[in-house]
């Protein structure tokens, strides 16, 4: 049974990890797009937000100290990637105007 269980959450994790993609980024896309594509993976909660430590979108108390740093410094460190938050965020074609768009997005919805 317990063996059963591991083999269940892995499949589960496997299938998180897996479905990042599917969607194209182009330089048309809107931050909304964005986000739900590349961020909400790790930043939606969930099991994936859970394992990695990311701040949940929507999680006003998490987001106060980033909010206190800035649109600016988290564009930064979204771009350079930080710990175990990908270089942005695993989105290679986002240009770093769409970063920004996208990370105010996720600050917007976590006031
Ligand atoms: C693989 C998981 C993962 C993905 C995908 C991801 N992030 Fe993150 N992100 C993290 C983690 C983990 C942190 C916390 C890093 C830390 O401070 O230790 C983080 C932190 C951040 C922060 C706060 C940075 C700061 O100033 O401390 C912003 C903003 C952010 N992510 C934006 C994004 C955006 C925008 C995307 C999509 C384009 C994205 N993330 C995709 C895992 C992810």
């Amino acid at each position: 049974m317990k063996k059963l269980k591991l083999a269940l959450i892995s499949s589960m994790f496997m299938g998180l990890v897996g479905c990042s993609g599917g969607v194209d980024i182009t330089a048309s896309s809107t931050a909304e797009e964005i986000y739900n594509a590349s961020c909400a993976s790790c930043h939606g909660g969930g099991l994936k937000g859970w394992m990695t430590g990311a701040p949940e979108v929507g999680d006003v108390e998490t987001w106060k100290p980033l909010q206190a740093k800035g649109v600016e410094a988290m564009t930064l460190f979204s771009i350079k990637g930080v710990n175990k938050m990908p270089a942005r965020g695993g989105c290679k074609t986002c240009t770093d105007e769409q970063i920004k768009a996208t990370v105010e997005y996720m600050a917007e919805n976590s006031k």
